[in-house]
């Protein structure tokens, strides 16, 4: 029998209001709503081949077989697909990312995107958006706002389908640009998912929470009137708070180095000289200046300039993850047409 496979590619994508604490780990439900922009550099694409012949699931990423927890993550989500689409055959799955895996640009969120398109397409579902994105959270939250495209809010609710992301604007409604600037690139000793998890020990966990729609408020109006000024400082302000109740956690988890700490100051520093650019964090060390795109030659070239930035990657809004033509090695399968939603 031929094999069915197809390949998508899915973008990663940075929160502007984040998703940090689980009110079901199980189904990944958050605790809140977020909001973030997706990452036109920062991609992944994933081939998935289906083979009755096989024994098991492989899943190779960035050349490497996956084993242990990272393999069986990925085939709790290929069975979560194949049970939904009433199949049983197993899979090869090849993934490629642009961007080191581990270091706080979230390789999960558009891995688990491509991964969850191209094993849908490949199990012949037609699925909506929506559906799309609540499935690719159950892989990795975040996951769920690298299915729709450039501007993405994700609501927390309370059961399984309800809980998705949609897109509040498309890439091209705002040339926000987002210069990560890498200080390092090892792999971090506590995932996000422990950190969700630990988030709830923190005393500053439900003073967050409180503050979160007033912020959330702030993130949707900045975005619909391309207002820099007005989403900037609370950005920052959201990504301290989120460290701070990473930091007091039980264990507590310091997620930052001294290069990134330095780098904090800088962006204040810039800012005070003339340049609106603004900081976020994830949970890593890395640096995500945001600023709009006429000034990002700027920002990029100063971040270059760091003695203690490694690399730099520069990142326009980005699409939505989509159906693309095969990578080498894998027979024709993808249609090379975009999947929107319903
Ligand atoms: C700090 O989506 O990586 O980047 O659901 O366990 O895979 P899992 O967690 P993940 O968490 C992302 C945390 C964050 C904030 C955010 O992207 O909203």
């Amino acid at each position: 029998m031929t094999p069915d496979g197809a390949t998508a590619l899915a973008c990663s994508n940075i929160a502007f209001v984040k998703y940090w604490g689980n009110l079901d780990p199980a189904l990944r439900l958050p605790f809140n709503d977020s909001v973030s922009m997706n990452l036109s550099a920062a991609t992944t694409t994933t081939a998935v081949e289906l083979d009755h012949d096989l024994q098991r699931d492989t899943v190779e990423v960035d050349g490497r077989l996956l084993t242990g927890a990272a393999l069986e993550r990925a085939v709790a989500q290929l069975d979560l697909i194949r049970a939904r689409a009433g199949l049983d055959a197993r899979a090869r799955v090849v993934s490629r990312n642009t961007f080191p895996m581990g270091t706080g640009i979230a390789s999960s969120a558009s891995g688990f995107a491509a991964l969850t398109l191209a094993a849908a397409r490949a199990c012949g579902l037609r699925l909506d958006e929506a559906q799309l994105s609540a499935i690719a959270r159950r892989g990795s939250g975040s996951a769920a706002r690298s299915v729709p495209g450039g501007f993405v809010d994700w609501h927390a609710a309370a059961t399984d389908e309800a809980s998705y992301a949609r897109s509040l604007a498309a890439p091209a409604h705002w040339d926000l640009t987002d210069v990560v600037a890498v200080v390092s690139r090892e792999h971090k000793a506590v995932g996000s998912s422990g950190g969700h998890a630990a988030a709830l020990t923190s005393p500053h966990f439900a003073a967050r929470l409180s503050l979160l729609p007033g912020r959330l408020a702030v993130a949707r109006e900045a975005i619909a009137g391309r207002d820099l000024a007005r989403l900037g400082p609370m950005i920052e302000e959201e990504a301290l708070c989120l460290h701070a109740v990473a930091l007091t956690s039980r264990p507590p988890l310091i997620y930052w180095t001294g290069a990134t700490v330095s780098l904090l100051s800088q962006v204040a520093r810039w800012r005070s000289d003339g340049l609106p650019v603004f900081f976020t964090l994830d949970a890593g060390p890395n640096v995500h200046l945001i600023c709009e795109g006429r000034h990002a030659p700027a920002v990029e070239s100063l971040a270059r300039g760091l003695p203690y930035v490694e690399s730099v990657l520069v990142n326009e809004p980005g699409g939505h993850a989509r159906i693309v033509p095969p990578v080498a090695r894998h027979p024709s399968s993808g249609d090379g047409e975009p999947e929107r939603g319903a």
